[in-house]
């Protein structure tokens, strides 16, 4: 069988603990320069595409907006537009969810971006979460869970319909009137379900690649057949070995189950690099960025995300709390929910004891996200390894500095691939939908 080739991506590392704030390399998360470094170096070292993350709100800690990492980003198309103007081949994606928009409007944003880029935008469709975001909105909070992807399947079905409504030839040129367009070649928008009721036409005619390309995020048994029916890519946390190759299975399983070919939905973890000189050296660096990544007061924060309780009074060198976790204690707004505290307040203790570890120390080990660690040799049999072993497509690089944490990656990683005929040595195509090698 042929080698597989790896895709890459690069996470733009905003307001996350992955990020290191205290670094002095660490730059802005709103400034475009940082966003332009960051996009450059990607397409410097052939990536597939540039990812935004989302959150439409300011995320809350214990009734206060929560600033242990940085706070704030900037919107998603503005930025993608303008990065557009400054890249020539990488893609760029974002992530809308939809929830709380309109599908006219994201499927004309998406429409109008990859127009200004030439054939390179991605759309990452979230259904978000819940009320505590609403808010933000006129709306406020409206749908559970199950119907936030009853919405997104009427979502993605109405935009559908927009992106296909101009027919091939509908924007002639002509010599004597310049661009023009056909009336007769724009088809009319009808759409009546439970979630829309959509009448009208597309404000402009799809882009270079018809539609953007799809990409999921989103685990649960609903999130993952959405994935399946509809998404080009994936980006998923099942990031080790093992973990991959059962997610790789179910999603790849899932797909051929709707009819559709396997290998037209890739499959992204996020990923970790941390590359030094020798094995011992990354080991110590690893260890020292995980510190940055979880201070004592992150520590404290995390595991008040677990026990649902004002944990302040502990100190994060000492053991972990003797009092039990509240089932309900809703103490963060704005992040995933823990599905079950009390059983993982119960792990949480037992790994705490067999080690000897302090709050700190067990909040480094659960929440450990340095995934390849080593030389740029070793990192790049891993990756190798871990995508011919059907773990992953490839990964999403989520550095840990903005925007300098891609750089010796490039440098150093990116050629030892080429080397092994793992990686690309240029872009054989201009849109995103090539670079993933789902056709023009
Ligand atoms: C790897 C991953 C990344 C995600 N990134 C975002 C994000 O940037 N913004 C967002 O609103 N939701 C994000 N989500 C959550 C989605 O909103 C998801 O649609 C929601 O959690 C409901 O999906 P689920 O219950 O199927 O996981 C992410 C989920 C995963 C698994």
């Amino acid at each position: 069988m042929s080698r597989r080739p790896i895709h890459l991506a690069a996470h733009f590392p905003g307001v996350n603990n992955t990020t290191v704030w205290a670094d002095p390399d660490a730059g802005s998360q709103i400034e475009f320069d940082s966003f332009v470094h960051l996009a450059r170096t990607a397409e410097r070292g052939l990536f597939d595409f540039l990812f935004l993350a989302e959150g439409l709100r300011l995320r809350e800690h214990r009734g206060r907006i929560y600033d242990l990492d940085v706070v704030g980003r900037p919107d998603t198309f503005t930025v993608l537009a303008a990065l557009a103007a400054v890249t020539d081949r990488i893609g760029l994606t974002g992530t809308i969810n939809t929830t709380f928009n309109e599908p006219f409007e994201v499927a004309r944003q998406f429409a109008t971006l990859d127009h200004l880029s030439r054939g390179r935008a991605g759309w990452n469709i979230v259904t978000s979460s819940d009320a505590f975001t609403g808010a933000n909105f006129r709306r406020g909070g409206f749908l559970d869970h199950g119907d936030r992807y009853a919405r997104a399947e009427e979502f993605l079905a109405v935009a559908r319909k927009f992106w296909d409504s101009w027919a091939p030839g509908a924007v002639r040129a002509d010599v004597d009137h310049g661009v023009y367009v056909d009336p007769e070649r724009i088809g009319s928008i009808e759409y009546s379900g439970t979630h829309f009721d959509v009448r009208g036409f597309a404000a402009l005619p799809a882009g270079p690649q018809g539609h953007p390309v799809l990409l999921q995020a989103g685990d649960s048994p609903t999130g993952r057949a959405f994935a399946a029916r509809h998404a080009d890519a994936v980006f998923t946390l099942h990031a080790s070995l093992q973990e991959g190759q059962r997610y790789y299975a179910d999603m790849k399983g899932r797909a051929r189950s709707y009819g559709r070919d396997p290998h037209r939905l890739k499959v992204f973890p996020a990923a970790t690099v941390v590359i030094a000189d020798t094995a011992a050296e990354a080991q110590d660096k690893a260890w020292h960025i995980r510190r940055q990544q979880v201070s004592g007061a992150t520590a404290i924060a995390m595991l008040e995300q677990v026990w649902g309780r004002d944990l302040s009074g502990y100190d994060p060198d000492g053991p972990l709390p003797d009092v039990d976790p509240v089932a309900d204690g809703a103490i963060s707004q704005g992040r995933v929910r823990h599905a079950d505290p009390v059983a993982l307040a119960r792990r949480y203790r037992e790994l705490a004891e067999a080690d000897n570890l302090s709050i700190r120390e067990l909040v480094i080990a659960v929440t450990s996200r340095q995934q390849f660690a080593g030389t740029a040799a070793h990192i790049a049999d891993e990756m190798d390894r871990y995508v011919q072993a059907d773990a992953c497509d490839g990964f999403i690089l989520v550095p840990h500095l903005t925007p300098r944490g891609l750089d010796e990656f490039v440098d150093r990683v990116v050629p030892l691939l080429q080397e092994r005929g793992a990686f690309r040595a240029e872009y054989a195509g201009t849109t995103l939908r090539e670079h993933l090698g789902l056709g023009a």
